[in-house]
């Protein structure tokens, strides 16, 4: 019996199954990356969410939230200020109010990108802090011609209720005070996510 055990186990077909077991098994404890189903995170279906809120550029003033950090030598003999470059804590509320109720905050910053119209490169989280997003942020990258109509930027990702989210934001300026600066956007956004 020993010796029909051994003939079997070094039969070739046995022996070539063996060998791409065990060339299967290494590959998967020595991999850095395995493949899952959604349901393993908890994904269910994908759903399209739409946010409105509006953003509060203040640059102006003791309180501004929106502060330039970096310009170039060149900046000032630009119409379009190309090479200045902004960082922001932007208040976002319900209403087009400062004073009505806060959901989160735009932080990242813009930077003149154009040299022939005020044309801005926009990096920057939305950082929810209100319901069921509280604690969720959106990341948009994207090109904003501010004196157009409706911009459209990517939001090319999230965290927390927004993970894997992508999509899109249109923004609106609803007010600009042309004395100071200060703007009011009207922001709708548009995003798929779990
Ligand atoms: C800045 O904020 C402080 C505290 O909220 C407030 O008292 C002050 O009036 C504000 N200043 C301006 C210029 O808006
Ligand atoms: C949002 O979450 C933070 C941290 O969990 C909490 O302190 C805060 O009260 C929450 N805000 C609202 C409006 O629920
Ligand atoms: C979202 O951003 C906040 C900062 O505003 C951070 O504290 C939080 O950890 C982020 N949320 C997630 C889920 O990563």
């Amino acid at each position: 019996m020993a010796n029909t055990l051994s003939k079997s186990f070094f039969h070739p077909l046995f022996f070539f199954i063996f060998l791409l077991f065990s060339t299967l098994a290494a590959a998967k404890s020595n991999s850095f990356s395995r493949i899952l189903s959604p349901a393993s995170l908890g994904l269910k279906k994908e759903k399209l969410t739409h946010l409105r809120f509006y953003f509060h550029d203040i640059v102006s003033g003791r309180n501004a939230t929106a502060v330039p950090v970096a310009e170039a030598a060149t900046t000032k003999t630009y119409l379009s200020a190309f090479g200045l470059l902004t960082m922001m804590d932007d208040p976002l509320t319900v209403e087009p109010l400062r004073s009505s109720k806060l959901v989160g905050k735009a932080q990242g910053m813009y930077a003149s990108a154009s040299q022939t119209e005020l044309s801005f490169l926009m990096v920057l989280n939305f950082a929810f802090t209100e319901g069921k997003y509280n604690g969720s942020n959106l990341s948009v990258l994207g090109r904003n011609s501010v004196f157009s109509g409706v911009r459209e930027m990517p939001i090319v990702g999230g965290s927390g209720l927004f993970r894997f989210a992508r999509g899109y934001a249109q923004a609106k300026t609803r007010e600009i005070d042309l004395k100071t600066g200060d703007a009011v956007v009207e922001y709708n956004v548009y995003v798929f996510h779990y």
